[in-house]
Formats: C-alpha cells, structure tokens, sequence
C-alpha cells in the first residue's frame, strides 16, 4: 500500500464510517464517556488519561498518522443522518497490526453504543469495512478475537462468515485480568485466478 493514502469515508445504507480528525476529539470522548461501563468489561487496559480530551486528540491525530503510513485503520461509525463535522459517534471499527509482504492480513476490533445495539448496525458496519479491506487494501485475511461469553460479538463475526479457529489462552489483559479470547478470521473471496 501507497504512503499518503487518502482520507477514508465509506458509506452504507445508514452509515458513515470515517478516520475522524483531532477537533472530533469532543465527540468520540463522549461516546466512550457513555459506554464506559459497555466497553470496559471487553476493551484491552487502557491509559489512565483514556476519557481526556487530551488523549483524545492526539490520539485522532495518531490514528490519521497510523491510515498514512499504512499500519492501521481505525473508522468511527456515524449516523448518515446528521452532517459528517457534527453527527454523534456511534461506535467504530478498526484495523490495526496491517502485516504485508506474505501475510497480508490484520486484527479487527469493533464496538457500539450500547442504546444503538439490536438494528444490525455493526454488521452493516464491519461488512463495508470487511469489503474494503479485500478491495482496495488489498488485504488477504482478516482476525478477530473474542472473549468466549461474547456472544453479541460473536453473532455478528458469524453473521459475516467469519470461522473460528481456536482458543488463545490468556491472550488479552482486560481490567487486570488475563483472559482466553476465541480466535476467528475471514478470509478474502477468491478470484478466478486465485
Ligand atoms: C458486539 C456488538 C458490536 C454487537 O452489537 P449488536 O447490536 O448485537 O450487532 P448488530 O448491530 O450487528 O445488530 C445485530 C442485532 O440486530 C438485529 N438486526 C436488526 N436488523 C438487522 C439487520 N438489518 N442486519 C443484521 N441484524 C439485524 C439482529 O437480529 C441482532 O439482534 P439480536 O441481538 O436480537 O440477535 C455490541 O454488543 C458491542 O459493542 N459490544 C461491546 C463491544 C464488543 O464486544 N466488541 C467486540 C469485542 S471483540
């Protein structure tokens, strides 16, 4: 993949998912303020400065540095209903580890504001991002991984045919616990050539 690549915005049918620059930093803190209590329990530990504006910011600015470079992908999840520079963020979907040469392949992570669950709004969400990683990115294997009693996330990586391939044992430190994660991946449709 090219440096400088271009802005990211994909669109579905009730969505926008978009790299979001620092001056979202208000926006993406309050959905994490909102879902502290419905991400914590499944999110990898976190800085102690994470619900900061601060943080925030040079994170968005991190994570547009990380797309330009190639080593990551993290979008947020906005409703289409409301303009790009002001609607709520809903949740994300990130790609990050983006391994190339004979790999080709990358971790996803996704999460939802827990009042906006139900709607198939993260399965709308992750089959753009799924789709998009395959065509242009040009990725040949995407991983997710779980706690074993998620079963909402798990539901959703089935829905996409996602596979799972094993159990890694302690794979995750989750607030000060380590704990196992199922393994699961999705790999690129083939071509006729391949
Ligand atoms: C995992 C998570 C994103 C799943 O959210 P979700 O709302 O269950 O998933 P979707 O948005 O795809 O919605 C699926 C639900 O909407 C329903 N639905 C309604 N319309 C739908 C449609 N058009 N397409 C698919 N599902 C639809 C489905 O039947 C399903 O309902 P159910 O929960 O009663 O079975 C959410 O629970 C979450 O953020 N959890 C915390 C973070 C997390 O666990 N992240 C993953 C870490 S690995």
């Amino acid at each position: 993949m090219p440096l400088d690549n271009p802005p990211v915005l994909l669109t579905t049918r009730r969505l926008n998912l978009a790299v979001l620059p620092p001056d979202a930093a208000a926006r993406v803190l309050a959905y994490h303020e909102a879902n502290r209590e419905h991400l914590g329990p499944v999110s990898p530990a976190r800085p102690d400065n994470f619900f900061t504006h601060t943080w925030w910011r040079s994170r968005l600015a991190q994570d547009a540095e990380d797309w330009r470079r190639g080593l990551a992908l993290r979008l947020f999840i906005l409703s289409r209903e409301a303009p790009l520079t002001a609607a709520p963020v809903l949740g994300s979907v990130s790609l990050t580890d983006i391994r190339r040469g004979p790999l080709q392949s990358c971790e996803m992570g996704f999460g939802l504001d827990h009042a906006h669950q139900g709607q198939g709004l993260m399965t709308e969400a992750v089959r753009a991002v799924c789709d998009y990683a395959f065509g242009p990115m040009g990725l040949h294997r995407i991983q997710a991984n779980h706690l074993p009693e998620n079963h909402r996330s798990a539901a959703v990586l089935h829905r996409l045919g996602f596979t799972v391939e094993g159990l890694a044992r302690e794979l995750v430190l989750i607030q000060d616990r380590w704990r196992d994660h199922v393994l699961t991946a999705l790999l690129a449709p083939r071509t006729p050539a391949g």
